[in-house]
């Protein structure tokens, strides 16, 4: 049982005695008579009061730009970013064990969260060293003499969902803390327990006020952050209605800086010329890796119906061979879900698709057990039904099938979301045809592959409601901070 009562202001870990949040595993034991569901730990509830504490160190850390960070020189808070990734590193068992028991993902996938979030911040760093340190080389154009220099933004609010709750945060958290601005940091709602080990690490590498880190309950406390007019960059990733409804509580919205990723509903397209057994193995891991709680899931399958029979069989017969059981367990790919009323939500979804006319078509589909959810893959799916149109984030697979290209044409330029999309297909031509089509509409068209984030080098980014912004190692960096010109005239 982890008792994570300490969160860091102003350079300080504070002890919380007042109520906390206590941390339900997904994970279950079942001792032969009855399933015990694990309590293991527990972390602060704090309120309004610590909150707009954490804001004013921030805040008073910045000092109005002229504070030791923002000032600092680039070398010096390298090298303190350096010293932050060396001791994060020997924290990697205690964090892969804690992200594998509170949000149910599998070791190989979480030590490769862990890991690639370290490789993220070194390549970061590499990045900013190309940046000329931040300053670039004089120019001189139509007279002027001219050098660009990149300078923070202000007082950063960054915040990050439970799916991945490390790689996602300090793939903000970091950039912004390298650019020079100071951080006000709130861990996900689940996925916060891996931060009881890294939080003397935070504390040790950066100056007091720098990066400021709270818990709670989010929407309602953070706004009172927000509400103050006092931040000058929000990194959320997450729900729309959760940045929207935070975003709108700063004063002056032309003084906010955001970089948002948001809802997505990624289709894969198979066109008839497909290579079927490229489509199913490469969907299959698109829709159902962590159990479809990824932003870049597919969310949702459109097969030609010349080969829909074909492609139902071979998916269906490679779903029924992934492995279920608990996430520490080898070769394991379907684990439990770690959100409270997720499975009625699902359930939800399936029972609106029947009534439309569709039916879970792979043994098992659907079937609960306490927090796992037995992928359900539905078809025929339409229009009419919610699982066409939400955001399922979980192991629900719609399938729609189609019969001329300007279906899924229309269904990408007429979606509210634009993350990505997948299109397989074994015609050049057809390809090019549709990237010329759906270039205006997503972040990212995979071809003959799923969706995915990485390389992480790679922009990462949405269309309409699905992002604000560009993070990757190279967008990070000066999506933190902004480009200001010291010029003279060349007489
Ligand atoms: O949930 C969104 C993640 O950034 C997805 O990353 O495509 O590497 O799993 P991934």
């Amino acid at each position: 049982f982890i008792e994570q009562r300490e969160y860091l202001i102003n350079g300080e870990l504070q002890t919380w005695n007042g109520p906390m949040n206590e941390v339900v595993s997904p994970v279950s034991i079942n001792n032969g008579t009855e399933v015990v569901k694990n309590s293991i730990g527990s972390t602060p509830l704090l309120t309004e009061k610590e909150y707009l504490q954490a804001l004013d160190a921030a805040v008073n850390a910045y000092d109005n730009g002229t504070g030791e960070w923002p000032t600092m020189s680039i070398e010096k808070r390298i090298a303190h970013i350096e010293q932050f990734v060396v001791e994060m590193k020997k924290q990697r068992i205690s964090v892969v064990k804690l992200l594998m028991w509170e949000i149910g993902k599998n070791l190989p996938d979480s030590e490769k969260e862990f890991d690639r979030t370290c490789i993220y911040i070194e390549d970061t760093i590499r990045e900013l060293k190309n940046l000329d340190h931040g300053n670039s080389k004089f120019e001189n154009e139509e007279g002027i003499i001219a050098q660009i220099r990149r300078v923070p933004l202000g007082v950063a609010l960054c915040m990050g969902p439970y799916n991945y709750p490390l790689n996602e945060t300090f793939t903000t958290l970091i950039p912004a803390l390298l650019m020079g601005n100071t951080v006000v940091f709130k861990p996900a709602k689940y996925g916060v327990l891996f931060m009881k080990p890294l939080m003397k690490v935070f504390q040790e590498s950066f100056p007091k006020g720098v990066i400021n880190i709270i818990y709670g309950k989010g929407r309602e406390t953070v706004g009172a952050i927000m509400s103050t007019g006092k931040i000058d960059v929000f990194a959320f990733i997450g729900t729309n209605k959760g940045a929207s409804d935070i975003k709108k509580l700063h004063p002056k919205p032309h003084r906010l800086r955001s970089v948002l990723g948001l809802d997505a509903k990624n289709p894969a397209f198979i066109l008839p010329d497909a290579d079927i057994d490229t489509a199913v193995s490469e969907t299959i891991a698109g829709s159902l890796s962590f159990n479809g709680q990824r932003c870049t899931a597919l969310k949702i399958i459109f097969v030609h119906e010349s080969i829909a029979d074909t492609f139902l069989k071979k998916y269906t017969d490679s779903l029924a061979k992934l492995k279920f059981g608990m996430p520490w367990e080898k070769d394991v790919k379907i684990t439990p879900l770690p959100e409270t009323g997720k499975t009625g939500y699902l359930l939800e979804l399936v029972k609106d698709a029947k009534q439309f006319g569709a039916e879970i078509i792979n043994e098992n589909g659907g079937e609960v057990n306490d927090t796992f959810f037995y992928p359900a893959v539905l078809f025929p799916v339409n229009s009419q039904m919610r699982i066409y149109h939400e955001e399922q984030f979980g192991p629900v697979v719609p399938i729609v099938p189609y019969s001329n290209i300007e279906e899924i044409i229309n269904y990408s330029v007429q979606s509210n979301f634009g993350q990505q999309l997948s299109v397989f297909s074994t015609d050049s031509e057809k390809i090019g045809f549709l990237i010329d089509e759906l270039a205006n509409q997503v972040g990212r068209i995979n071809i003959n592959a799923q969706c995915q984030r990485g390389p992480d080098n790679y922009p990462f980014n949405g269309r309409k409601d699905s992002a604000e912004g560009t993070l990757s190692v190279h967008d990070a960096l000066r999506a933190f901070s902004i480009r200001i010109l010291i010029s003279t005239k060349d007489n």
